[in-house]
């Protein structure tokens, strides 16, 4: 039997009890609000994860990319969707293959010739690929109403696609503060993709799903009756970002507990200093602020290269000595999960299970 104080470090750390608490959160809030729930898989990229999320109700798996959704596939994970297009005769070879083992797999579609050429490769192979529309709301996707409603006529009269809906997915909205304001944007991008939805059906093509949202706008999706399904991804782990975006009671989004750390171990005390083996290798870097110690009163982590990371001891309010091991939240849990092959998870302090990241890298 492995114990915390046993794994080599830098290592990724799941809190069992904090993970199974956020999942049943976020499972009984849509369950109870008759939402499908299909979280998103490119937070955890882990076969394992997947398929506890199903066990807690998910009707399947979201992937980021090609690759990604290969793997869970390969994992037997169900009900995949792929939220970002397949661009490229390759990568739609491939996409026409997953959807010949695995045929009720979602792929997004924003572009009315990249709808052509899925189709022409998924005629020659005798498959139906089932496809929904990204929606723009400020990164990929097609603009909601008219230009949505085009692509919608191109798809229907396309004989192996097969309009599965609309994908509603406003990243800007997951992070708007304060509370208040996130509703007002997440309800008016929703709104736009329930009227894009009413317009396609008018026009007599059946749109039956708005997938969409996030850990930050969930609240809101749910309560809204235009949307069939949600995608959230960070709330199993949290991360420092998710924790600032601020909740309908305070500064503080509290919604879900901090699961993830990344474990360290001080390996060098110079003056004032104590040097943990963990820098940007270790943890995401794409945020202006860094890792937050856990139970570690009166530090501050600093970046000092690739390997290392300096905890200016001045205030701590503890000694720190080599050894010492020394956990973080890290500043973005998706990125930083990438980074590591095997996600270690606890129970208090005994390793329950050591599971592989398995899509980790897998962004083709
Ligand atoms: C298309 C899509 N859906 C859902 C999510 C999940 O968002 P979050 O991790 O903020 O819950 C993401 C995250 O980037 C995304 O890109």
């Amino acid at each position: 039997m492995q114990f915390r104080g046993d794994i080599a470090t830098p290592a990724l750390l799941l809190d069992l009890d904090a993970f199974e608490s956020n999942l049943a959160a976020m499972a009984t809030h849509l369950r109870d609000r008759g939402k499908r729930f299909r979280p998103h898989g490119k937070t955890h990229k882990c076969p394992e994860v997947a398929r506890a999320q199903i066990a807690a109700g998910a009707v399947g798996c979201c992937a980021a990319r090609l690759a990604e959704a290969e793997v869970f596939a390969d994992h037997g994970i169900p009900g995949l969707l792929v939220t970002t297009a397949v661009v490229g005769s390759g990568k739609l070879a491939r996409a026409v293959g997953l959807a010949a083992r695995a045929p009720d797999t979602v792929f997004c579609v924003d572009d009315q010739d990249n709808a052509r050429e899925l189709n022409a490769v998924a005629r020659a192979a005798g498959v139906i690929v089932h496809v929904a529309i990204d929606l723009y709301f400020g990164r990929t996707g097609v603009p909601p109403g008219e230009p949505a409603l085009a692509l919608a006529r191109v798809i229907a009269a396309l004989p192996n696609l097969a309009l599965a809906g609309l994908q509603s997915y406003d990243g800007e909205a997951s992070h708007t503060t304060p509370f208040a304001a996130r509703k007002a944007r997440t309800d008016d991008s929703m709104g736009r993709a329930i009227a894009t939805r009413t317009l396609i059906e008018r026009d007599g093509i059946p749109c039956p799903m708005i997938t969409g949202g996030s850990t930050g706008t969930y609240r809101f999706d749910a309560d809204n009756p235009g949307v069939t399904e949600l995608q959230p991804g960070s709330f199993i782990f949290m991360d420092i970002d998710y924790g600032r975006i601020g909740g309908a009671d305070g500064p503080e989004y509290r919604d879900f507990k901090n699961a993830l750390t990344v474990m360290t171990t001080v390996v060098s005390r110079p003056p004032g200093f104590a040097i943990v083996d963990g820098g940007y290798k270790a943890f995401s870097t794409d945020r202006p602020f860094t890792p937050r110690p856990v139970n570690l009163a009166g530090v501050t982590y600093g970046w000092a290269g690739d390997e290392h990371g300096r905890l200016d001891l001045a205030h701590a309010a503890s000694e720190v000595t080599v050894g010492d091991r020394i956990e973080f939240i890290p500043p973005h849990c998706d990125p930083t999960v990438n980074l590591y092959d095997h996600i270690h998870a606890l129970r208090g302090d005994r390793v329950e299970a050591v599971w592989p990241i398995a899509a980790r890298g897998k962004s083709q």
